[in-house]
């Protein structure tokens, strides 16, 4: 006992495991599972000595879902995933073609650690073209997906303690990404009235002189919200104020955008603060490419040195035929993005009516990604089968066991009592999806 209470201590020393949640300290609530188990297997035989680094972080929630929905898969139950964030749309012939073509044409070396340079080149046009940004190629990083550049900035920046405001809901690893290099995550919680967006006002308060970086996912994964160049302005304004808070501006969803949304990156809409900003990008989501692994930052050519640093003791740099094939991706015809668009969108308005004719849930019609983020608040206290629904969890749970679909519950994305939809599939399964989960509603008592 006195060795797990003194386990427990020392564990909170070294490792925190805090979270900054609109200005109030609470522990993470993963922290003291983490520490018993820690305790647990001290001293077994054949323990392994995990890094203590370990414990800051867990495993991804959403990947979790998608695992246990395959478990029960294989029991042969018939479960509907709308868990996972990504397409099913195949990746376009064309891209395919330029992999296998490089490939033919022996292009399947190591290539510079930032990036092959022809695929840097690709991504400065782009940036030119699409968003009005000049950058050179030394000021490009080419990393694992749109993650790895997230990674290598925050391992690049962060000292232990450095504070990194991120509005809630947010995708589930920029947290635990600040967690593990021990900096502090910041979390403001966004307005589900308009859009989950955080005001410049939320972000001044936020801003203390430990503040590091403030990341900003437009549009939005869990909420498909947007922020529009007059809200990106109002932040900049407030970030004049605070020449060390640096931007890491998510963009990964640029181009999946609906009805008459219009995108802007952040360097675009706050020239002054092009230094300061690393824009995150990639071919993950509007290319169909999330098993290729490309992902790319933008940005200043010290924080770009630094990162291309990390990457070259580490993975040393994507694979050189994804990068082949993301030059044909980002030079070629981008015509099928319209296409896709308007599938996605038709998807999101099966969810949007279904969703918001079920009693008890709601939700506004998100502009761009492929999520939805219905608040499930007047169902909190149901009874389902005598057990009451304590917290969304407790719901998503009941929707899996009883109605066979996966989603995500919001407390994962640091907002409850809400539930991810990814509308990334089919209409019938959609369809199908939202009676099964309208029937377990119906059943609560
Ligand atoms: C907001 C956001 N950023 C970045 C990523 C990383 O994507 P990838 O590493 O597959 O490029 C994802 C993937 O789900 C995402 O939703």
């Amino acid at each position: 006992m006195r060795r797990k209470i003194l386990a427990l201590n020392q564990f909170k020393q070294q490792y925190g495991g805090i979270f900054l949640i609109n200005g109030l300290l609470i522990k993470h609530k993963y922290c003291n599972i983490i520490a018993n188990n820690i305790v647990k297997q001290q001293g077994k035989k054949g323990y392994i000595m995990l890094a203590q680094r370990l414990s800051y972080i867990k495993p991804s929630p959403t990947i979790a879902v998608t695992t246990k929905a395959l478990e029960l898969k294989r029991t042969g139950k018939d479960i509907i995933t709308l868990g996972a964030g990504e397409p099913d749309f195949n990746t376009p012939d064309h891209i395919i073609e330029a992999a296998y073509k490089a490939m033919k044409d022996g292009k399947t070396r190591y290539t510079a650690s930032a990036g092959l340079p022809e695929f840097r080149e690709a991504v400065c046009e782009k940036l030119q073209r699409d968003n009005g940004l000049t950058y050179t190629p030394e000021q490009i990083h080419v990393g694992v997906g749109g993650k790895q550049i997230i990674f290598n900035a925050f391992l690049a920046t962060i000292n232990a303690g450095d504070e990194v405001v991120i509005p809630a809901p947010y995708w589930v690893s920029y947290s635990d990404i600040v967690s593990l290099f021990q900096g502090v995550p910041v979390i403001i919680n966004g307005d589900p009235n308009n859009q989950f967006k955080i005001t410049a006002g939320q972000l001044r308060a936020a801003i203390t002189p430990k503040t590091k970086w403030l990341v900003l996912c437009n549009p939005s994964n869990p909420t498909g919200g947007g922020y529009t160049k007059e809200d990106l302005q109002a932040m900049g304004k407030v970030l004049e104020e605070f020449p060390n808070v640096h931007i890491l501006s998510d963009e990964i969803y640029e181009f999946l955008v609906y009805d008459d949304f219009k995108f802007t990156a952040f360097a675009s809409a706050n020239p002054q603060l092009f230094d300061r900003t690393l824009t995150l990008n990639g071919l993950s989501k509007a290319y169909c490419m999330t098993g290729w692994r490309v992902g790319y930052g933008a940005g200043h050519k010290k924080l770009i040195s630094a990162m291309n640093m990390v990457q070259s003791q580490s993975c040393t740099h994507t694979s050189t035929i994804s990068q082949w094939a993301g030059v044909a991706a980002l030079n070629g015809d981008h015509s099928f993005i319209a296409k896709h668009n308007a599938r996605f969108a038709a998807r999101r308005d099966i969810c949007f009516d279904a969703l918001n004719a079920m009693p008890g849930v709601s939700v506004n019609k998100p502009v761009g990604a492929f999520y939805v983020y219905p608040s499930v608040a007047g169902l909190m206290g149901k009874r389902a089968d005598g057990q009451v629904i304590k917290n969304d969890e407790d719901l998503v749970n009941y929707f899996l066991t009883t109605a066979n679909v996966a989603v995500v519950h919001g407390e994962a994305f640091g907002l409850s009592p809400f539930f991810r939809i990814s509308y990334a599939t089919s209409e019938e399964l959609l369809h199908e999806s939202m009676r099964r989960i309208a029937g377990a509603i119906g059943a609560l008592q």
